[in-house]
């Protein structure tokens, strides 16, 4: 197991998603971690990720200097370099800013420079930073260098201990891999035997531990988050899970029926079904701002769960299928919002149950692989992924019964083209928005005035970053004809070409 403490790095989750691609478990903890806990979790090794803050800062996030005697190896990437310079005794942070942001070709000075091994001596790294460390700490060498940046690595081998300026779980960094790997395999001895089974393994004996013979309630959603979080749970509880399907009337056409049908029918879960549909679109009335029906959609959802909770008896836990995505875009202490998510910027503060998610530290591909190795079908584990707020944030504006069907009908249309083109497993996602202005159009002899549908389908591996998709135009073509011919209202059909960033997938 390698250990990774979060100084609130964008990218600190990717550090623990690379090591288990290695087929080593690895975990991101709270940088305050305690002593007693690490040593509890016992890491073969240790990572300091980066972090937006300057040691000196007023608020600095650090550690427990107790970290350095547990005799565990330990590599500090960026702000963890500079946090092991400035608590190791002889070293200096430069906090003046010498900001340098994007690629860097980085010189490795020493022929004995562990994480360089095999590695040729020139390698195009990815910097973000403001401080730098200008002398390493007693006991250290100084093994790269880079423009602007004269200690880029350093280490001190008897003690193990690492540090790297630039970012190696960040894909630009073109050895950043075998840097991590040298680390885990050369560095900590750690070994390549883990896999998803032992995380379920893991898993179910941690929500066995935790819920006891205590009940849980689970939200599902129609989507693969929250129906890959009811399989994991109902394998580890069984009947004490109960889980609320709350139709907001936001799914997309048929879904309640085959959520229904496979995850009641095949899996044996108990589900509570609730049509709130009415309800949903009298508080969307007339409220536009995108974080507010996000907000609205979320605090209701919960509502309703609540009432259908209240009748249940005994509920203790609230199970979640939040996934590492959501969190880090809501804002996390340091990361900055984009956008509040359903699973969790809709949570009040006072609820009245514990919560438990799973799957937090998953990525979506992750969670569709633990799907799979649950059992669940390919329909099922491959669904597209899908809002929590649904098709309330893919009808841009204020959202009523009539644009619902227009966005749901035209969405049911491009899903069937897709799927008779054999595109569905190429295309990561695919949906349609409605943007709710109207424009000119000619059908027949006369003149239409009518909604316009956008198309936007991209391939991601995370959905943190996207690519449009490069649909073929005949398919395109035939998707435009049939959405303007067989949903009332449309008159025109546009083509999102835009990727992430600067855009994001979901148009709200
Ligand atoms: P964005 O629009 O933020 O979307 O680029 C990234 C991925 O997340 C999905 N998404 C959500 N998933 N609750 C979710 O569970 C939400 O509130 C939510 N908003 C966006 C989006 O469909 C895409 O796959």
């Amino acid at each position: 197991k390698i250990l990774v403490l979060d100084f609130g790095s964008q990218y600190n989750q990717l550090i623990t998603r690379r090591i288990r691609d290695f087929g080593v478990y690895s975990e991101l903890k709270a940088h305050d971690m305690s002593i007693d806990e690490i040593k509890a979790f016992n890491p073969k090794g240790i990572i300091f990720s980066g972090g937006p803050n300057s040691v000196y800062a007023d608020d600095a996030l650090t550690v427990d200097p107790k970290i350095f005697e547990l005799n565990i190896p330990i590599l500090g990437i960026c702000y963890g370099m500079q946090l092991m310079a400035y608590n190791l005794g002889g070293g200096e942070v430069d906090g003046q800013d010498h900001g340098q942001y994007g690629h860097a070709d980085i010189d490795i000075t020493s022929d004995k420079a562990d994480l360089f091994q095999n590695l040729p001596k020139e390698e195009p790294v990815w910097m973000s930073h403001g401080d730098l460390v200008r002398k390493v700490p007693n006991g250290f060498e100084n093994v790269a260098k880079a423009e602007g940046c004269p200690i880029t690595a350093m280490q001190d081998t008897a003690r193990k201990f690492y540090g790297i300026q630039f970012h190696a779980e960040v894909r630009n960094t073109k050895y950043g891999n075998d840097i991590l790997k040298n680390f885990v395999f050369n560095v900590c001895g750690a070994e390549a035997n883990w896999s998803m089974n032992d995380f379920i393994d893991m898993k179910i004996k941690h929500i066995r531990e935790e819920v006891g013979d205590k009940k849980v309630i689970l939200g599902l959603s129609g989507g693969v988050d929250s129906s890959v979080t009811g399989v994991l749970l109902h394998k580890a509880i069984g009947d004490q899970l109960t889980c609320i399907f709350v139709d907001h009337g936001l799914l997309r056409k048929n879904e309640v029926k085959e959520v229904m049908d496979s995850l009641q029918g095949k899996f044996g879960l108990n589900i509570i079904q609730v049509d709130a549909s009415e309800l949903f679109l009298n508080k969307l009335k007339g409220v536009t701002d995108p974080e507010k029906k996000r907000k609205i959609i979320g605090k209701e959802f919960i509502e309703v769960f609540n009432q259908e909770a209240a009748k249940l008896k005994d509920v203790d836990f609230l199970a979640q299928g939040t996934l590492y995505t959501d969190v880090i875009e809501s804002g996390t202490n340091t990361a900055e919002t984009i956008k509040s998510h359903h699973n969790v910027g809709g949570l009040p503060e006072d609820l009245q149950f514990k919560l438990i998610e799973p799957v937090r530290s998953l990525f979506k591909d992750e969670t569709r692989h633990l799907g799979e190795e649950l059992g669940m079908p390919a329909n099922l584990v491959w669904r597209q992924p899908f809002p929590g707020p649904g098709l309330g944030i893919r009808v841009i504006g204020e959202v009523t019964k009539d644009k619902l069907k227009i966005v749901r009908d035209s969405d049911y249309i491009l899903r069937r083209e897709i799927a008779k083109a054999g595109l569905d497993k190429d295309i990561w996602q695919y949906f349609t928005i409605l943007p709710g202005f109207k424009s000119v159009g000619v059908m027949g002899d006369g003149r239409t005035y009518d909604y316009t549908i956008a198309i936007r389908a991209v391939n991601s591996i995370d959905g943190m970053t996207a690519d449009f998709a490069k649909i073929p135009w005949d398919v395109l073509s035939e998707i435009s004809t049939k959405i303007t011919n067989e949903v009332d209202g449309v008159n025109r059909v546009v083509y999102d070409i835009t990727s992430k960033p600067p855009s994001t997938i979901e148009w709200e």
